[in-house]
């Protein structure tokens, strides 16, 4: 516990940027819920039986037995996270110019295709730019938008196509089977491979059996092997349902294309047996990918989003609808609808609830995707101003979520004095982790 002198002082030595505070002064930490969730004692079992050989690690055996039984693809190659393993995917799939669709790239993605000379376009359904509608499956993949892009810019230009599950930057919003089996159809037309960025697998999966009526009886299990059938590989970061504190895969059933991304790993992550990570860690992530398949696990990691989305809801807070997997997302464009998009409305919000009890939480809005128009000179702002509060799995227990709504409810009765910022200084990509803030 900080007083709110302290942590106004540490906000003014930090330029007003959330990943600078240390993490001995935030009380609840919903950053991310990317690495930041508990290992069960199976998992730290695992730990221990962990077998560091640099070269056919039997930790390595293990996991490659579980992700291809679990996934269904023929390669199974290890990375230290899910960023790398797009870099790797990136660099051996595509080329300057080329085109890569997805419903909705995160970060990372983005800033991996754009590294490689690429445009990345996002694709998903109107709907699911529209922070209040309830449509079930708001991370689809507007297949009639998908198809036109394919015809105006030719499928040579187009080598992979990417459907994000659960979709984050949108909202942490799933994606329909029925979506994928459609989006894979109209890449067989062009004869474009389909890769998923499967981060949250389970999370989506669970979302299904809830929602598509077809598979209310199914097993998450099997829906995951089903989702994974449409594809031809995926990227994974297994700090989300790996259930790991670090970790990442690349899978595919590409075996030229195989060959060349496990040179590339050796040559900047390590021996494709263990790709930057220890056996240990090979062994956790091997117990993390079963046992997040539980659907108890499952149904109360979405209650607790729930109830954090409506209780947000009853205070008066727009929130992206329906809650997400993994995180609930305050639409601060209009919860803060006195701070224009270029004063940072979601980043406010995210220092104003640190500011009054310790909460640290994350913009998704123009700080993380705005443009600047070189052109113009001018900036333009991301499609939604979004403020994520993520969950880490199995750490925090309902009166934590009730303290994050105490504070919630307090800023909002202040939210009319709450100022915008600008920036002072910024990195030329992925901005949002070092820029520096001035208060408006
Ligand atoms: N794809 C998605 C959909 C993600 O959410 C993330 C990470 C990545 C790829 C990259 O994985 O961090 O292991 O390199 N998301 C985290 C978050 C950081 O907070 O949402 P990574």
């Amino acid at each position: 516990m900080t007083s709110e002198e302290e942590r106004v002082n540490a906000l003014e030595q930090v330029n007003y940027n959330l990943f600078k505070i240390p993490a001995h002064m935030i009380l609840i930490d919903l950053l991310t819920d990317s690495g930041t969730g508990a290992m069960s004692s199976e998992q730290w079992a695992g730990i221990m039986r962990g077998d560091e050989s640099y070269a056919g690690s039997a930790s390595f055996e293990r996991l490659e037995k579980t992700a291809q039984e679990l996934f269904g693809f023929k390669h199974i190659i290890p990375t230290h996270q899910g960023r790398a393993a797009e870099r790797i995917l990136f660099s051996t799939i595509c080329k300057k110019g080329d085109i890569i669709p997805n419903n909705t790239h995160f970060d990372t993605t983005r800033a991996n295709v754009e590294s490689q000379g690429a445009l990345a376009i996002d694709l998903v359904i109107p709907e699911g730019l529209d922070p209040s509608n309830t449509h079930p499956f708001k991370g689809n993949m507007d297949i009639i938008k998908l198809e036109e892009l394919i015809k105006n810019k030719g499928e040579e230009n187009i080598p992979v196509c990417l459907l994000t599950i659960t979709n984050n930057s949108g909202g942490g919003q799933p994606v329909s089977m029925d979506n994928i089996r459609s989006v894979r159809k109209v890449l067989d037309i062009y004869g474009i491979p389909l890769y998923l960025d499967a981060c949250r697998f389970a999370e989506n999966a669970y979302f299904i059996k809830l929602r598509e009526p077809k598979y209310k009886d199914a097993n998450v299990k099997d829906i995951v092997l089903e989702m994974m059938s449409f594809a031809e590989g995926c990227t994974i970061s297994a700090k989300k349902d790996g259930l790991v504190n670090i970790g990442g895969l690349l899978c595919t059933n590409n075996d030229s294309l195989a060959k060349k991304e496990k040179d590339l790993l050796i040559l900047t992550e390590g021996y494709p047996t263990y790709g930057g990570l220890a056996g240990r860690d090979l062994e956790a992530m091997s117990v993390g990918l079963k046992e997040v398949m539980n659907e108890d696990y499952l149904q109360y990691r979405l209650a607790q989003a729930k109830y954090l989305g409506e209780h947000l809801m009853r205070i008066g807070y727009d929130t992206i609808q329906p809650p997400g997997g993994h995180a609930i997302y305050i639409d601060a464009k209009s919860t803060l609808d006195h701070i224009p998009p270029l004063e940072f409305p979601g980043h406010a919000l995210a220092i104003e609830l640190y500011k009054t009890g310790g909460i640290r939480s994350c913009e998704i809005g123009t700080v993380m995707f705005g443009k600047i128009d070189k052109a113009r000179g001018k900036e333009i702002p991301a499609k939604m101003e979004l403020l994520r509060l993520a969950l880490p799995r199995r750490t925090h227990t309902q009166s934590h979520i009730d303290y994050v709504l105490e504070v919630a409810k307090d800023v909002f009765d202040r939210k009319k004095n709450i100022k915008g910022l600008k920036i002072i200084d910024q990195p030329k990509t992925l901005r949002h982790f070092t820029a520096s803030f001035q208060l408006l």
